[in-house]
């Protein structure tokens, strides 16, 4: 392929009046016919119908092209479709550029169609310059066996391993305690008609269905001591009682659950066995004996919803629980529930009003006044003021306790550090992406479930275990994972094995070899280009985003009129979204923007910026996911660290900072990205209509 001489294809879709109702095709596709390289341009009325496909993959067979830039519609919904198409008509995927002439151009320029015209040519330039230095690339497959790893043997551990075991795979449970149940074990129930089930009824049907199954084995008192791999080729090391084992698995769920914290803030000096936390209490109901105490006065939100920590999420409720469970098994006894307000549930609205009826009192304070506990003659006195009444309260309780909030499973950190996994300041594992990946994390094969993600409910636990389950069954039933052929490449000619790299890959896909030479393990590389954008000897590149395809980009870009030109390196994700909505909205925006996709703003490197400004651009944009979204865990983090450093670079090197921007948007934010394009124009004075 390497000697083949270069053949492009452009194919410039009309869209029916989409594209051909603003930009003049027949010109733009004769144009694209003139640029260097190209055989064969041809006109498409509706590009993306079966029947143009089929034209297509005949004329690359017949005009014999090996590059093909499709100039349509936007890639974010349609590159699937063509990479087929260029497969199927025996090319390799990676030969294709896209182009969105539609999106970026004939729907947000539609009163102008002589400088749509004019930036179709543009763009059409832009991605035949990329496509005469795409190379092939290949799409990397992974067997995944069927064994499945889970770490802890609480609710949610034992919930999903049933899951994944009904399906007939092996699953390992580690549990570091002696037995299965995590910390439901210690709760006790009330039963109510809302809540029909005793927790303790609950660990015990679960724990025998698990002992019952053939496809679940049980390591309690084990903890993990060493991993190595990436999903399909765990290699786990657990120990227990000293002695180590190994175990191969194909996925790993972490189910580690939390604990609860101690009281802290103005609570935290106070060393008395009547005040204690919820948890304490709990061993005490599920003995069924509470002693001689007549006066209980819970006080919740301690430690949580301030300024460092949010809401605890269940606490409420919990206290609301435990509150009627004091009065259950005392019905003598007064009870106050001291609260900031009351964040309940359906069925803990129930339990409220239940509460309630038997005569449980609840005291609202302000945040700013918290109940302050005394102790005087040998007795507990709270003092208390109720905003709601706005009257004083002085209770003279034998017991306190305190709704104190959790964290994360003390194993966090260890398991953590193993698996290569963030975890909050609280301890609590967090996942590969909120909306798009909340029970994954970041590494392929790795999920996560339960309360080990954040405090929640029982059937909450059960429902994220069932879909953790469904997550890490999906490759062990496929038997095996594909990853794409964007990833990092590294020569190693002029490497100085300084390790950047392999400390910066948000994915741990570098590793460092005996002689500190990385090499990326392709199945976890997910070709964001961070490690590429800051190699100090740029001695990574990215398949399909290499820095000589995008520098041609930025050549062509400003081949003509750079000083009205804004060169807008955009991500894929979120910012590429934005853009189309602003096309999808019809936001009418000034048209002196040349937009250079990339996969994640980490992409984009200081060299790239400096370049445009060296030919003369009037501006640069970058433009990624808003915090804290990105794609690539951290990606956008880590441009906006890098951006600080381009403009003390660009400053130095005599060019206006200022003409470097940024915009962070969601992909809904198509009015965002018009405005940024907007202000830009007007910032720079750039002429919007004659260039
Ligand atoms: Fe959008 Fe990283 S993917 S900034």
């Amino acid at each position: 392929m390497n000697d083949e001489a270069i053949r492009v294809g452009v194919f410039v879709c009309n869209c029916g009046s989409n594209i051909a109702g603003v930009v003049n095709v027949p010109e733009v596709t004769e144009y694209a016919g003139t640029l260097p390289d190209v055989a064969l341009a041809d006109e498409g009325r509706w590009s993306c119908s079966s029947d143009y496909i089929e034209k297509m993959k005949e004329l690359i067979h017949e005009h014999a092209l090996n590059r093909v830039v499709i100039a349509s519609c936007t890639p974010r919904t349609h590159e699937p479709l063509f990479k087929r198409a260029v497969r199927e008509a025996g090319l390799n995927p990676y030969l294709l550029e896209f182009v969105s002439i539609r999106e970026q151009v004939s729907w947000v320029h539609m009163n102008q169609p002589e400088i749509a015209t004019q930036k179709a040519k543009d763009l059409i330039k832009m991605g035949v310059a990329k496509a005469r230095l795409l190379e092939e690339g290949e799409e990397i497959r992974l067997p995944v066996h069927t064994e499945c790893l889970v770490l802890g043997g609480g609710m949610a551990g034992m919930t999903t391993a049933l899951h994944v075991a009904d399906q007939g795979f092996h699953v390992i449970i580690v549990e570091r305690e002696a037995r299965l149940g995590g910390l439901l074990n210690r709760i006790s129930g009330i039963r109510t008609d809302q809540r029909p089930y005793d927790p303790q009824e609950l660990v015990k049907a679960k724990a025998d269905a698990v002992d019952a199954h053939p496809c679940i084995s049980v390591y309690t008192h084990t903890q993990l001591q060493a991993v190595e791999g990436y999903i399909g080729n765990f290699k786990v090391t657990l120990l227990a009682n000293g002695d180590e084992q190994t175990v191969n698995v194909s996925t790993v769920i972490v189910a580690t659950g939390m604990r609860e914290r101690a009281p802290i803030g103005i609570y935290e000096e106070i060393d008395d066995p009547r005040v204690i936390t919820q948890l304490a209490l709990e061993e005490r109901l599920l003995q069924q004996d509470l002693g001689e105490v007549q006066d209980v006065v819970f006080i919740n939100c301690v430690g949580s919803r301030n300024a460092s920590r949010g809401c605890c999420n269940i606490g409420c409720g919990i206290a609301v629980k435990n509150a009627l469970a004091v009065k259950t098994l005392n019905p003598e006894a007064t009870v106050t529930v001291l609260h900031r307000d009351l964040s309940l549930v359906k069925e803990e609205k129930k339990d409220l009003k239940a509460a309630m009826d038997q005569e449980i009192r609840f005291l609202r304070f302000s945040e700013d006044r918290y109940p302050v506990i005394t102790r005087a003659d040998g007795g507990l006195e709270v003092s208390t003021r109720d905003i709601i009444l706005d009257r004083d309260f002085e209770i003279h309780p034998d017991l306190i306790v305190l709704t104190t909030g959790f964290e994360g499973d003390k194993s966090v950190e260890q398991t953590k550090g193993l698996l290569k996994l963030s975890a909050n300041q609280d301890g609590f594992f967090q996942e590969a992406h909120v909306k798009l990946g909340p029970l994954d994390f970041a590494s392929d094969g790795i999920h996560l479930c339960g309360c080990a993600r954040s405090p929640k409910s029982l059937r909450e636990t059960l429902d994220e275990a069932t879909g953790a389950a469904m997550r890490a069954s999906i490759p062990m039933k496929k038997g095996y994972v594909e990853a794409e052929g964007i990833v990092a490449d590294i020569d190693l000619t002029d490497c100085k094995r300084c390790g950047l790299c392999a400390k910066m890959c948000p994915y741990n896909a570098i590793e460092l070899d005996d002689e500190k030479a990385p090499q990326v393990i392709k199945a976890l590389c997910k070709g964001c280009g961070l490690c590429a954008a800051d190699c100090p000897t740029e001695s990574i590149t990215i398949v399909h985003y290499s820095d000589p395809q995008i520098f041609a980009q930025i050549e062509a870009a400003l081949e003509e009129n750079p000083e009205q030109k804004i060169v807008a390196f955009v991500c894929h994700w979120c910012a590429l979204g934005g853009v189309d909505m602003a096309g999808v909205s019809r936001l009418q925006y000034p048209a002196n923007a040349r937009l250079i996709r990339v996969m994640c703003s980490a992409r984009v490197s200081i060299k790239m910026i400096q370049h445009a400004f060296e030919l003369g651009a009037a501006g640069v944009l970058v433009a990624g996911c808003e915090f804290p979204t990105c794609h690539y865990i951290e990606g956008n983090y880590a441009a906006e660290k890098r951006l600080k450093r381009t403009r003390k670079r660009l400053a130095k090197a005599g060019y206006d900072p200022d003409r470097l921007w940024n915009v962070w948007c969601s992909a809904a934010d198509g009015p965002k990205f018009a405005r940024t394009m907007r202000d830009m124009v007007k910032n720079l004075e750039l002429d919007r209509e004659s260039f």
